[in-house]
């Protein structure tokens, strides 16, 4: 045994030892039974059959608080309140779970906006959402436009009987932001960066029980041994490597083209990010959308009926944004698919949760806060959240965008998120940057792609949905994509 595996064998030790004799201090808190102490309840969460068999039915028996176990008997507090999420998500004192900022840091290196923190992290957020405004988004249009009219050549030259959308659309998103962001063409990034990407894309999509376990020993490693790991030879670190390296190549080709007015180190430090948070959250938004447009063949009609008599009345200047049907879908894709679904958040210091309503505890006390110690894993359960039978309706598991048109689709008073009461831009200090530009681009794909083709399931390739680094479809062989017939 190398000295090296020693080191990380005691130092995991020690960590397993100090979490094993640690009190959360919400173990009165109620929750499923825990099926295994290795495991916890996290086979159930993240690798069930398809995604939120077991979460939703925990909503539904233990509300929008309760706990779970964690690997090696950790307590994990769930939350899908919305008090509890406006108070997490503008609080310094709540930041991403270590394993999630480890990867941030290998991935993106120390100095993106989403791996800085306080008050670096509001400078930076608020330079870069100079490019990310309203009318700095309507400048994207035609870039959108573009790509989306690659889209319907590639579909109309495709004579196979069903298609994975999947790869088509990650690759009009990546063009997407890369035109608009960086301003280089998808040629300009390079094969050896398409190439790589799409192995990134493709390790991010698998989720098994040796990666829990994985994820879960690594959150107990010092940041220094971890970012150790970055070195070892294995296909993921690989390609982790290589993402870095061609994206900071790429930030420093593109700095000087880019007129956002940022150094040279700031565009380089966010390229890596951009290009990976922008990409396939974007795509697999519009392969889940289409497919309960497959599946709801009379309301697809009826939005093809709107898109197409909008585009025939202003071919050059869609109102994509005055169109019920298109917005309503938008909204409702979104509301069943947040890209994540569970945002894990630990806590640096003591905390009191505020909750909209009090809960039982098992020795049947009613509290209507939550105390949380510093180390606290916090998880908002944004799925579970835009699920709520309490504030979206009994229907709220169903896929129906008419909800939108009515007046008052969210029946709460605490409003989050930047987008239609919706999480899956998330909220408060880290809201989605590109959240217009996201909600711009997906308009002007389903307009493209809804007003040409139709689209319909085939018969034996069910799509399947999973939670990897985020929800994404999944076909019947297991692969990351969505099958549909086109017409
Ligand atoms: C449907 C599409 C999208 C969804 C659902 C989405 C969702 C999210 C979520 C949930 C976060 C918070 C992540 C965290 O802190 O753990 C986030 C952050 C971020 N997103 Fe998006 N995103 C989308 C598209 C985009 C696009 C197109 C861009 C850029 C072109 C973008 C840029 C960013 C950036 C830069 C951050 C980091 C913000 C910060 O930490 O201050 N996103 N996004």
């Amino acid at each position: 045994m190398s000295s090296a595996t020693i080191l990380i064998t005691v130092i995991v030790a020690v960590a397993l030892y100090r979490v094993l004799h640690r009190k959360s201090g919400i173990e009165n808190i109620p929750g499923p039974p825990s099926p295994s102490w290795i495991f916890g309840n996290t086979l159930q969460l993240l690798l069930p059959a398809n995604y939120g068999d077991y979460e939703f039915t925990w909503l539904k028996l233990y509300g929008p608080i309760y706990r779970l176990k964690e690997c090696f008997g950790q307590d994990r507090l769930m939350v899908s309140d919305p008090l509890a999420f406006q108070y997490i998500l503008n609080s310094a004192q709540f930041v991403h779970a270590p394993i999630l900022e480890n990867f941030g840091h290998l991935l993106y290196g120390m100095k993106s906006v989403s791996t800085v923190r306080g008050d670096t992290h509001r400078r930076l957020h608020a330079a870069l959402n100079t490019g990310f405004t309203a009318a700095a988004v309507r400048n994207y249009q035609p870039i959108f436009e573009k790509m989306a009219h690659v889209l319907t050549e590639q579909l109309e030259q495709s004579s196979a009987s069903s298609i994975n959308i999947s790869p088509l659309l990650s690759t009009a998103t990546l063009g997407a932001i890369s035109e608009a962001v960086l301003g280089c063409s998808t040629e300009g990034l390079g094969e050896e960066f398409v190439a790589n990407n799409s192995e990134i894309v493709m390790l991010a999509s698998s989720q098994s029980a040796a990666q829990i376990l994985a994820n879960a020993l690594g959150a107990l490693l010092p940041i220094s041994v971890f970012n150790a790991a970055f070195y070892l030879p294995t296909r993921a670190f690989r390609a982790i490597r290589k993402a870095r390296y061609l994206a900071e190549d790429l930030g420093r080709r593109v700095s000087d083209s880019t007129k956002k007015g940022m150094s040279e180190e700031v565009v380089v430090a966010q390229t890596s990010l951009i290009l990976i948070v922008g990409q396939e959250t974007t795509a697999n938004a519009v392969a889940f959308g289409l497919v309960e447009l497959a599946m709801h063949s009379h309301f697809q009609n009826q939005l093809r009926a709107e898109i197409q008599s909008n585009l025939g009345a202003n071919p050059h200047n869609v109102p994509y944004d005055s169109m019920p049907l298109l917005n309503a879908f938008i909204k409702e894709t979104l509301r069943l698919y947040p890209a994540v679904a569970l945002e894990d958040r630990v806590a640096l210091a003591d905390a009191v949760i505020p909750i909209m309503e009090g809960i039982k505890t098992s020795t049947e006390e009613i509290i209507t806060q939550i105390p949380v110690r510093k180390g606290q894993f916090v998880t908002m359960a944004i799925a579970s959240f835009q699920r709520l039978e309490s504030f979206w309706g009994a229907d709220s598991h169903e896929f129906k965008p008419q909800r939108w048109l009515e007046r008052s689709p969210y029946k709460g008073e605490t409003s989050v998120g930047p987008y239609a009461n919706l999480l899956s831009f998330l909220g408060g200090l880290r809201t989605c940057l590109g959240w217009r530009f996201a909600i711009l681009e997906m308009q002007v794909i389903i307009c493209e792609l809804v007003g040409k083709f139709s689209f319909t399931l085939p018969k034996d390739d069910p799509v399947r949905v999973r939670s990897a680094i985020g929800l994404l479809p999944i076909m019947s062989n297991g692969e990351k994509g969505a099958s549909l017939c086109v017409v």
